[in-house]
């Protein structure tokens, strides 16, 4: 029996062993008491733990949510060495568990604890874990390497904390890290390379922040983001700085930020970028640069800023965009009034223009938008579209209009007939605002037959494009009227912005027609560089908006001498500097003149240099033929202004030609010459003996005192005359000795006196000036009672020409290569050319009886050549080489 016991005490015991033995495996293995557990993933979450309950070894994934476990746990989890996911979310633990001691654990999710902080040495070294989930804790500071060991990390969620700052370097090892989520933190400010190391991320979100300051290179080493949010975040400005670094960005999310300015070149190192939200913003103009580089973006919101003003080239190169959103901005003449603002968006499906200030539509407003398929105009108070303006269109399916305020007139037909056969009709509700009776009424219904006259403001009259001068005042005039005509307002814009405080004169006239029009005039009083630019009116009334054309305003300024010439006075064959130089917008250009002309004797003998640069006017070896008034002209479209010098040259009085003895026979008439040059002119007194020569009735001067002619020579008159020359440089003396021989008869043919008997002429070359005087005196046999003491005649002046300046000037180089002579071109220039340089030793070989010649001779002066005292006594012989008659003197005529 004993034997029976100990053997049944035995069985018991082993019994009891093995129910112990297994009580301890099912602790071990079983599902939790209250969780559920189903193949390796036991959930206990929402069951109000204070501790962890026994977790058998073979969990891997652990939900422990919704309890009420502080981080005295750790030493629980040592044991489930299998473990990878843990969650325990929603409890109460104040600081991240020391539960990560062996290598499987892969991800953890601490939400909505009360954790404060992260500090350094959670993470083991080579720590295994991929996501960490820290959202909704109260984490305000993370210790600087505190994620160092955290290697493998790919996700760490960061949302809803109160980090204000993070501490530089934090990521240095997160190379592995592809979404890193800060959304709804107190971070400000982004400093640069605080996010080096996250070489490998992909996603950044940092939404709902304060971030008002991102410094430049502050995602600088983001090799692989491809979407940045930073929504709801204080942020003003878009620079290229901080853009550095985001080539891979393909969403960059910028919502509800107080952006108001894109710095120019901010996309240049992010051209991949293919959906750009800036809506909420304070954007108020889209620049042809604004979106420069973003060649492949694919969707583009813009909604809810305050643009007003979209230029032309803004969207030429977003060859890509599918969608558009600018709805809710203020945008008015971008539609009303510009020719394909979007015309380059050949690939735009969508199109939100809802809740701007459209009140009419341009036929040329949609140009372009060949794939569109959804167009929003609600909430714009559209009156008119102008016909076509969906003719670019043709895909236009969903067309979104809910205007009350249309003008029913009869340019409005056509949009009744698109509709109707274009689109679905369940997205339009249009209704007509005018004519009155048919307030109300859908266009659908409108009536071809009863449609009348635009009541829209007509311009009739555009600014005009013109110059103005700074500091005078402008106007630009702009005149509209409609039928009937309706009161107008008038909105003047420079280059598509306000005008601040335009000074704005308004009329209303009565044009020819009785139409009554409407005239604005915008004066800018007193016109600065600041006010150039394009301006337009643009006509509203109740019925619409008209635009004017625009007109470029310029601002010039009047020219202003900088530096001008002064009047110099140099010897022959110095050189002469004259200065010029005037400021003016636009620059104006330097011109010279020389006496009112553009004949410049020292450009003519290359003696003459001007530099544009220095302002400067040269004229080398200066000859007497410079002399004159230079004038220097400063001319722009504002103005031209002239500066004048004069240049006086110098020279010595001297002898042209050496005077020579002369002989004459008693009675006739001879000229004694002496040939003067010098600069100022020299003054010449003529001695016979010694004695100054008095004029008398047979002794007078000419040709500024030059010829000594002496009519009727008596013996009296042999003897030594000096010719005596004087000016500021000098004085000089020449002499010739007169002989008179006995008288010899004369006979003068008194058939040869009929008619025209005598030509004389002479041609007297005084250097360059060379005149010739035709003097024909026509004896009338009428007049010889009345003058008895010589030949009857009288004198008359037939014809002068004269070939030379004004000046009386005498030059010394007679033989000239511009002689006028040369010059003349006409068919007599062989004969006239043997006078050319030679008149000399002709004039010489001339016998003068009667001596018409003068250095210079206008008209009026010819006559004075005779005294009227002398004429009844002028004795004509004919005793000359020269065969006159042979002459055409009238080709001389204008010859310069
Ligand atoms: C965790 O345990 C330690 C001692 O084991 C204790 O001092 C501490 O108060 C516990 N923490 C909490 C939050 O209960
Ligand atoms: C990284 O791990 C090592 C070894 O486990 C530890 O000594 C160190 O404190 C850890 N570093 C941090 C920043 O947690
Ligand atoms: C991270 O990026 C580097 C190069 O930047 C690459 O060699 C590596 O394979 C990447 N790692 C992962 C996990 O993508
Ligand atoms: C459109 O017209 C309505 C009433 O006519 C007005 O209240 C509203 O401000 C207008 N909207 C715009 C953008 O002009
Ligand atoms: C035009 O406007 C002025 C002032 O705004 C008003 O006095 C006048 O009565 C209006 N005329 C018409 C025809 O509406
Ligand atoms: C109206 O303005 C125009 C343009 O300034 C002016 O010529 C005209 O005299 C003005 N008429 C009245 C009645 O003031
Ligand atoms: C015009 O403006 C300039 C610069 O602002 C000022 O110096 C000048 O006195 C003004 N002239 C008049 C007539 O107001
Ligand atoms: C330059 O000469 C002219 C005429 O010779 C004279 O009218 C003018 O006053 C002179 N100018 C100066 C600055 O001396
Ligand atoms: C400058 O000279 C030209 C001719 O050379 C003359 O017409 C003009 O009146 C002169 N101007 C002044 C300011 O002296």
């Amino acid at each position: 029996m004993s034997m029976i016991m100990g053997d049944s005490h035995l069985l018991l015991f082993i019994t009891i062993i093995s129910i112990i033995q297994h009580s301890v495996d099912a602790e071990t293995y079983a599902c939790p008491q209250k969780c559920d557990c189903l193949e390796q993933y036991v959930d206990c979450s929402k069951k109000n733990f204070a501790s962890v309950p026994k977790i058998p070894k073979w969990v891997e994934q652990l939900d422990l949510s919704y309890n009420r476990l502080n981080e005295n746990v750790t030493g629980e989890f040592k044991k489930l060495l299998d473990m990878k996911v843990l969650k325990l979310d929603k409890n109460s633990l104040q600081h991240i568990p020391s539960i990560l001691q062996h290598d499987q654990i892969q991800e953890i999710s601490l939400n909505r604890n009360n954790i404060g902080s992260i500090d350094r040495g959670h993470f083991p070294a080579n720590c295994s874990l991929r996501t960490l989930n820290l959202n909704s804790n109260h984490i305000k500071i993370i210790e600087e390497g505190a994620l160092d060991n955290l290697t493998n990390l790919v996700t760490l969620k960061l949302n809803r904390n109160e980090i204000k700052s993070l501490p530089n370097h934090l990521f240095m090892y997160q190379s592995n890290l592809k979404t890193l989520e800060l959304n709804h933190n107190k971070l400000h400010t982004i400093t640069g390379l605080l996010f080096q190391g996250l070489s490998n991320l992909t996603t950044l979100k940092l939404k709902f922040n304060n971030i008002d300051n991102i410094m430049d290179g502050a995602f600088f080493g983001f090799m692989s983001v491809n979407q940045l949010q930073l929504d709801h975040n204080k942020i003003k400005s878009i620079s290229k700085g901080w853009m550095y670094g985001l080539e891979s960005l393909v969403t960059l999310s910028l919502s509800n930020n107080i952006i108001s300015v894109i710095d120019l070149g901010s996309w240049e190192l992010c051209t991949n970028l293919k959906d750009l939200d800036l809506s909420h913003n304070y954007l108020l103009e889209i620049e042809g640069c604004t979106f420069q580089h973003l060649d492949n973006l694919q969707i583009l919101n813009l909604s809810y800023n305050n643009i007003s003003s979209i230029l032309q080239e803004a969207f030429s190169h977003m060859f890509l965009l599918q969608r558009l959103y600018l709805n809710n901005n203020k945008i008015s003449w971008t539609v009303e009034d510009m020719a394909g603002p979007f015309s380059k968006l050949h690939n735009l499906v969508i199109f939100s223009l809802a809740a701007n200030h459209i009140k009419s539509i341009n036929s040329r407003a949609f140009e372009g938008l060949t794939n569109l398929v959804e167009l929003d105009l609600r909430w714009n108070n559209i009156t008119s579209i102008q016909q076509h303006a969906f003719d670019s269109m043709p895909k236009l399916k969903k067309f979104h209009l809910n205007s009350s305020l249309l003008l029913c007139d009869c340019n409005i037909l056509w949009l009744v007939k698109w509709i109707r056969e274009k689109v679905e009709q369940k997205y339009i509700t249009a209704t007509c605002a005018y004519p009155s009776e048919e307030r109300g009424v859908s266009i659908s219904k409108l009536k071809e037959d009863s449609c009348g006259d635009s009541p829209k403001p007509r311009v009739v009259e555009h600014p005009k494009t013109h110059l103005a001068i700074k500091g005078h005042s402008a106007n630009l005039v702009c005149s509209a009227t409609s039928n009937p005509f309706n009161n107008m307002t008038f909105l003047w814009k420079k280059n598509n912005g306000n005008i601040s405080n335009p000074t704005v004169y308004e009329n209303i006239t009565m044009a020819m027609s009785g139409q009554p029009r409407a005239t604005s005039v915008l004066i800018i009083p007193n016109v600065t560089h600041a006010d150039s630019g394009k301006y337009q009116c643009i006509v509203s009334n109740n019925f619409g908006t008209t635009y004017s054309s625009k007109a470029k305003v310029n601002i010039v300024t009047f020219p202003r001498f900088l530096k001008t010439p002064t009047n110099v006075t140099v010897k022959t064959g110095e050189t002469v500097t004259l200065n010029c130089a005037a400021t003016g917008d636009p620059t104006p250009e330097i011109s010279w003149k020389k006496d009112g002309g553009n004949d410049f004797p020292a450009a003519r003998e290359r003696r003459m240099n001007v530099m544009p640069t220095d302002h400067l006017f040269f004229i080398v070896n200066a000859k007497t033929s410079d002399m004159g008034i230079y004038s220097c002209a400063a001319k722009n479209p504002a103005g031209t202004i002239i500066a004048n010098a004069t240049l006086s040259v110098l020279q010595e009085p001297s002898f042209v030609r050496v005077m020579e003895n002369k002989e004459v026979t008693s009675g006739d008439s001879v000229v004694l010459q002496c040939m003067i040059s010098g600069s100022p002119k020299p003054v010449l007194k003529w001695l016979k003996d010694g004695t100054p020569i008095t004029p008398t009735d047979r002794h007078y001067l000419t040709a500024d005192d030059q010829l000594l002619i002496i009519i009727g020579a008596e013996s009296s008159d042999a003897g030594r005359y000096e010719c005596e020359i004087t000016n500021e440089l000098g004085t000089k003396k020449d002499m010739t000795e007169l002989r008179v021989l006995p008288p010899v008869a004369i006979m003068v043919n008194e058939e040869d006196m009929t008619g025209i008997i005598i030509i004389t002429v002479v041609c007297c070359a005084v250097g360059t000036s060379i005149i010739w005087v035709v003097i024909i005196y026509h004896t009338r046999r009428r007049m010889a009672s009345t003058v008895r003491s010589f030949p009857a005649e009288s004198i008359k002046m037939t014809q002068v020409v004269h070939s030379d300046s004004e000046s009386p000037q005498m030059f010394p180089d007679n033989i000239s290569e511009h002689s006028s002579c040369k010059d003349s071109g006409t068919g007599d220039s062989a004969k006239q050319t043997s006078f050319d340089g030679v008149p000399t030793d002709r004039s010489d070989q001339v016998h003068f009886e009667t001596v018409v010649c003068r250095s210079y001779s206008p008209v009026p002066e010819a006559h004075k050549l005779l005294p009227s005292s002398f004429k009844p006594s002028i004795q004509v012989c004919v005793n000359t080489s020269v065969t006159p008659a042979t002459y055409s003197f009238s080709s001389h005529s204008g010859n310069i």
